[in-house]
């Protein structure tokens, strides 16, 4: 017969060892999320991203429904008088309201008060829609404010104030982001090494409370992309790089984007994939000096979307 004697003090020790380690991790948290303040930029990337970016109930096949605009406004929209500029957060009817106005907890204490008393939150409503502001009190502190119960900015006002010129639809881009596995090969993460010294800072504590989802990337191929609006704001750029990476960036091995035009351009003029990949083709095997020229988006395309979406990031 088999004397199993000398397993009982290893399975002993075994169980107490991983008893142990499982009261660590669920009786003593290091922290509580919601005690951390939201930052500013939390509460920035919340008001453009919206309540979900990922899948939902909202946006099941992420086509980029339901999402707030971003509207930079010069002009005030409910008097007309001019104003320093402001970045408002357009939640026209029926989009779902952001995490922090939903939850407050998530805002942490101090933003989390300011933002109840003096912002106003409580009384937005996603189907009257609503407009929201990051603002500061006195000593610094940003809170949300609901701009629609203390001002009376209506969502349809500051968005024709705004003009499409001025308009971002960041939210919708990044559930293309999402949906098209950006985060394959981009991070949003630059590591705490000499990463510092090409991507900038990496992200604090509070940064990301009340978005989802997050967007982190999974392992890096291709540069971080945190704060790259930082180092390269062209929307020109941008829209050659997603057509056709190798436009501008010869051995890229970025996928093409050009799908995410659409069908038609900016006039709405049906664009031609098969010509242009074809024109593309001779360019590279030289037998046209120039590339073929990059359609302008239609200014409600996914693309237009991601590109609002890069921009943003800084
Ligand atoms: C197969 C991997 C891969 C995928 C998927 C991918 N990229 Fe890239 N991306 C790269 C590489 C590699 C570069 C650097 C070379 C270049 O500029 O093309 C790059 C460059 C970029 C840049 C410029 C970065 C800088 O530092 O200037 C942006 C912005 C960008 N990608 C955005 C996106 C977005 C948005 C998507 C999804 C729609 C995407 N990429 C999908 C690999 C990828």
């Amino acid at each position: 017969m088999v004397n199993f004697r000398e397993y009982k003090a290893g399975a002993r020790f075994f169980a107490v060892a991983l008893g142990g380690s499982m009261c660590i991790t669920l009786l003593m948290p290091s922290f509580d999320i919601n005690h951390v303040n939201a930052t500013e930029i939390a509460m920035t990337k919340q008001l453009w991203a919206g309540h979900e970016t990922g899948f939902n109930l909202d946006d099941p096949f992420l086509l980029g429904y339901n999402h707030p605009v971003k509207a930079s406004l010069k002009v005030d929209p409910k008097t007309g008088q001019p104003m320093p500029e402001v970045d408002a957060y357009v939640y026209p009817k029926g989009t779902p309201l952001p995490n922090g106005v939903l939850h407050p907890d998530n805002l942490g204490g101090v933003g989390e008060q300011l933002s109840l008393d003096r912002g106003r939150i409580k009384e937005a409503s996603k189907d009257a829609g609503a407009v929201f502001l990051v603002s500061k009190d006195e000593s610094g502190n940003p809170f949300i404010e609901d701009a629609t119960a203390t001002r009376g900015w209506m969502p349809d006002d500051v968005l024709k104030t705004a003009g499409d010129a001025n308009l971002m639809y960041a939210g919708y881009g990044k559930t293309i982001f999402v949906r098209e596995g950006c985060w394959w090969c981009h991070t949003l993460l630059p590591e705490e090494t000499q990463d510092w010294q090409v991507f900038g800072a990496p992200p604090m504590l509070g940064d990301f409370n009340g978005e989802s989802p997050t967007a982190f990337g999974s392992d890096r191929k291709a540069p971080d992309i945190l704060h790259v609006a930082s180092r390269n704001s062209s929307r020109e750029w941008m829209m050659l790089h997603f057509f056709n990476p190798r436009l501008v960036q010869p051995h890229s091995i970025m996928p093409r984007f050009d799908y995410l035009w659409g069908p038609v351009d900016a006039n709405g003029n049906k664009i031609d994939f098969d010509k242009w990949r074809a024109e593309y083709n001779e360019y590279v095997e030289g037998k046209r000096v120039t590339p073929p020229e990059v359609p302008a988006y239609a200014r409600n395309s996914d693309a237009r979307a991601v590109i609002d979406f890069v921009l943003s990031l800084k």
